[in-house]
């Protein structure tokens, strides 16, 4: 299976087996190694990786889906080019702060304060607090298949069995505190939580990690009104769906607002980067002018609202704040989910192609994949191969991950990606 992949990376060979006795798993991040050895990147430009053998791939991860106007996008590029010319990291105040958090105040729904972290996980980790710290509950409330980064009282209930706890090292606490509730079914969660206070819903409006599922409407505007009921914040964790489904992100895109919304992804422009946002009333509880301890909830950080990180994400904001591009990339979409299912079914091949807007994964199964439990239990074998096949042939999604668009994909890339997933198929179907 792997031997054109191992004829085409030899120099990817070569540095992974350096990597390996740096790095554990020769990776700095789990996911980023997949068999027989993850190819290794010498250059990234538009629509394109280069890797250090020469081949070329047409990137559908887009690191991890930040980029949504590809890599090296001029219009960052240039301003962050400037901004190094006065200082990389202030470690004080700045009017570039200033200015992407009124930039994000004006294109999502229900933030009217924001605050900066590094990543999407330190930002999901300060909204739990804040959710707490507002309500004064300690349990909270996450979907089975959601993915909200490492930190503890998230990091459970993300792969298929949920019961065998995601990684060793986390405490009883954090356990017994999180309810991991069903995706996509308002009566069950209704059920599961009868007798519970909880702080805080957090869910991925569209599962990224969990499969590219959305969440269907009726159900976010049940959850909605539940969380209203009981007094509960709804967290909208918008780090891959904000600022890519629709200028305001899901809750524009499903007309549903959220109490906390977690952004971070294309808000970096290509650096790194997580927020949290919400009212007034919420974002106050961090204003250690307004509250004391025990009232204050703390965030903060050496590199929060680095400079380049905000110059690059107000740039992109800019770009993408009348939804014209947006818009073209999500019909961009529903083409691509469309295509691939045919192409399948025309080689008899069972597939369901999931995902809304510009995200998209495809599935090896039968029945209709609605959650993450649907996601896990389809031919996982199947998919590795497939991605695989197209990593050989210049096409790369990182292997069972949701794919991305960004505007520097051309109508060739498209066409690469639906011919090289022709060639999959015959192969499957002959075989
Ligand atoms: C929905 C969602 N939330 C949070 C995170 C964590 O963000 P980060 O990797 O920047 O810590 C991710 C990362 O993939 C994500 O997809």
């Amino acid at each position: 299976m792997f031997e054109e992949y191992a004829s085409k990376t030899s120099k990817s060979k070569a540095l992974y087996e350096r990597a390996r006795k740096v790095l554990p798993a020769g990776v700095s991040y789990g996911i980023r190694y997949f068999e027989p050895y993850p190819f290794y990147t010498a250059k990234a430009k538009g629509s394109k990786l280069y890797d250090v053998d020469g081949n070329e791939y047409v990137d559908f991860w887009l690191g991890h889906t930040a980029l949504i106007l590809g890599h090296n996008p001029p219009g960052a590029v240039e301003a962050v080019k400037k901004q190094l010319e006065n200082g990389t990291h202030y470690g004080t105040c700045h009017e570039l702060e200033i200015m992407l958090a009124e930039q994000v105040t004006k294109m999502v729904p229900s933030a009217e304060m924001v605050r900066f972290s590094n990543s999407g996980t330190e930002a999901n980790m300060y909204a739990t607090r804040l959710a707490r710290a507002y309500t004064g509950r300690s349990k909270i409330a996450k979907f089975e298949g959601g993915w909200h980064g490492g930190y503890d009282a998230l990091h459970i209930g993300v792969h298929y069995p949920y019961d065998i706890q995601e990684s060793a090292g986390l405490t009883s606490g954090a356990l017994q505190d999180t309810i991991v509730l069903p995706f996509n079914n308002l009566e069950a969660v209704k059920e599961k939580l009868k007798n519970e206070k909880v702080a805080s819903i957090i869910i991925e409006p569209v599962l990224g990690a969990g499969g590219g599922i959305p969440a269907e409407k009726e159900f976010l505007k049940g959850l909605r009104e539940f969380c209203d009921e009981k007094g509960i914040l709804l967290i909208f964790d918008e780090v891959i769906t904000g600022f890519r489904l629709a200028p305001g992100g899901a809750q524009q895109y499903f007309g549903v607002k959220a109490d906390i919304t977690v952004l971070g992804k294309v808000l970096g422009g290509g650096f790194p980067i997580g927020a949290f946002s919400g009212s007034q009333e919420i974002m106050e509880r961090l204003n250690g002018r307004l509250y004391e301890r025990p009232h204050y909830a703390f965030h903060g950080g050496t590199f929060t609202a680095n400079p380049i990180t905000m110059t690059a994400g107000s740039a992109t904001l800019k770009i993408l704040e009348d939804g014209k591009l947006i818009n073209k990339l999500n019909r961009l979409g529903d083409k691509i989910r469309e295509q691939i299912r045919e192409i399948f079914e025309a080689n008899n091949v069972n597939v369901q192609t999931t995902g809304t807007g510009s995200i998209f994964n495809t599935h090896f199964a039968k029945e209709e994949v609605k959650d993450a439990n649907a996601a896990f239990k389809a031919d996982r074998k199947k998919l590795v191969e497939y991605n695989l096949k197209l990593i050989e042939n210049g096409v790369f999604f990182l292997p069972t991950h949701t794919g991305a668009l960004s505007t520097a994909h051309s109508e060739a890339d498209i066409e690469k990606l639906f011919s090289e997933t022709e060639k999959y198929a015959k192969q499957r179907k002959a075989a």
